[in-house]
């Protein structure tokens, strides 16, 4: 049966509704529209959804009914009770039920091609179906089964070391070939060993292709898997014949792509290098860098209350610890105070502050600083060789100068905050053992200039507001 073209109105609904969803991405590119872009993006998934429903021959309405409030409330549930610090593994996780979508809805349509109306006048599946089946379910597998791992690595529940299999990238490589081939293949032969066994490889190269790479690359990761999981609903949504769900797909797969991009270009990494994995393998193979004894200053809430006041101009940069110890409601009591007093006062969000790509944007908009005094890397690294005070609160290898200097540092080369060249630097993070996410030493603590805050962020800045009203 050759599948017919659905009538026009269901078209138009679902171009109304990838239009919603290009202007919920539109929406979500600044925290000051970001709510309304999600609106936009729920008023499109709900067209589709709908139009779906009343287009298809639906077996049972009730049990899809069914499907969806259980699954809603649960990803209701987990959104609500999730901490901020646990997003990565959150999404990567979401992002495995994509995958495992895709592979599910392959799978259904191999097993009842006449369901889907893709079968030709021969009785067989039409070959172009059978090369999107085929990648739909390759994408698909790979994105689960990474997902699981990247979900397991973030989560902690596995070590985020690096795995290196020996001759990795020859069996990497050759895996692949052997899916792309198989795939070739289905097309004149649609014997379901094959269909299987380009089901079973992708489930294995998406766990290879993972377990080597490093920890300080996850994010990365996370939204090259996003990118995967849109490409393989779009291959599902030609397969379908639904027009949303490829643009859909499209527009997840381009924009978790950008992503990765963007993120690569934060870290200064390669995406090839990310890919082929390894990164942090040397601080994790030596148990951490050795540490060095230098001196340092130890600062009080006072002196840093003191020095602020006296200050024109603060910069402030947040960090992971910021997150961990939800420190933005009073780090925003703390600069408003300031402000009062006449100092001026800005934020420095580094593009991978933090665990997962906006991080630093999401909870300072929580805490309501106001969006005109967030500045990104480049809009204001240039500004802190005229800035008085530099007060890094959580963040370390976003502020580590050896990503500019030292060749053998595993963060040589991403861009960082030029906090070295202000007058004085307030370094905030608990102990002086502790170190950032990439797990090297950072010469910030030793400068001149710089006195370490050693305290729970939350802690030190109420600390701080304290002295400031004294
Ligand atoms: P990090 O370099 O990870 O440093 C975090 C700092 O916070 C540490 O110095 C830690 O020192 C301190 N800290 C932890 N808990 C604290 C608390 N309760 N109170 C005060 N300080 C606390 O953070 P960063 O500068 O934001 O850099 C981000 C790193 O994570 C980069 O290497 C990046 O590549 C990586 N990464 C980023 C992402 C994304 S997309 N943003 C995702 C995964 C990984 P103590 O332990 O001594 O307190």
């Amino acid at each position: 049966m050759e599948h017919a073209a659905p009538p026009a109105w269901v078209m138009l609904a679902y171009l109304i509704s990838g239009v919603f969803f290009i202007l919920a991405l539109r929406g979500l590119s600044s925290p000051a529209t970001s709510q309304q872009g999600n609106r936009f993006g729920m008023a499109g998934m709900l067209i589709a959804v709908v139009t779906t429903l009343v287009t298809h021959e639906v077996a049972s309405l009730p049990e899809i009914l069914g499907a969806i409030f259980i699954g809603g409330g649960i990803g209701w549930v987990t959104a609500r009770k999730i901490a901020m610090t646990d997003m990565p593994q959150l999404v990567a996780a979401f992002h495995s039920l994509v995958g495992m979508a895709a592979v599910l809805v392959a799978a259904a349509a191999f097993l009842n091609p006449e369901a889907f109306g893709i079968n030709g006048a021969d009785g067989l599946i039409n070959p172009v179906s059978r090369v999107e089946m085929g990648l739909g379910i390759a994408i698909g597998a790979i994105t689960f089964s990474g997902s699981v791992i990247a979900f397991l690595k973030l989560a902690g529940k596995m070590s985020g070391a690096p795995i290196m299999l020996p001759m990795r990238h020859v069996i990497n490589l050759g895996t692949l070939t052997a899916i792309l081939g198989l795939i070739g293949y289905f097309t004149v032969d649609q014997s379901p060993w094959i269909f299987w066994t380009i089901t079973a490889l992708a489930f294995v190269i998406g766990f290879l292709l993972i377990i080597p790479i490093g920890g300080a690359d996850m994010p990365v990761v996370v939204s090259m898997l996003n990118s995967y999981s849109g490409w393989a609903a779009a291959a599902m949504g030609f397969t379908l014949h639904n027009t949303a769900m490829i643009i859909t797909g499209a527009l997840v797969g381009s924009s978790g792509a950008i992503l990765s991009y963007i993120m690569c270009k934060a870290m200064n990494r390669s995406f090839i290098s990310v890919i082929a994995g390894g990164f942090g393998a040397e601080a994790a193979a030596t148990g951490g860098p050795a540490k060095e004894q230098r001196p340092w200053k130890r600062g009080s809430a006072e002196d840093a209350a003191y020095m602020m006041q006296q200050a024109e101009s603060v910069i402030i940069v947040p960090g992971y610890g910021m997150a961990v110890a939800q420190a933005q409601h009073i780090l925003r009591e703390m600069a408003d105070v300031l402000k009062k007093q006449g100092v001026s006062v800005k934020y420095a969000i580094h593009p991978v502050a933090g665990r997962m790509p906006g991080h630093m944007n999401v909870l300072l908009a929580e805490a309501q600083v106001p969006y005109d005094e967030v500045f990104e890397l480049e809009d204001i690294n240039s500004e802190f060789a005229q800035t008085d005070v530099a007060f890094i609160i959580g963040a370390n290898d976003v502020v580590n100068p050896a990503a500019k200097t030292d060749k053998t540092s595993p963060i040589y080369g991403m861009p960082v905050f030029d906090v070295d060249k202000a007058k004085t630097v307030f370094f905030v993070k608990r102990s002086m053992g502790g170190v950032g996410y990439a797990g090297v030493d950072n010469d910030v603590f030793y400068m001149d200039q710089t006195m370490m805050l050693l305290a729970d962020a939350k802690k030190m800045c109420e600390d701080i507001v304290k002295a400031l009203q004294h």
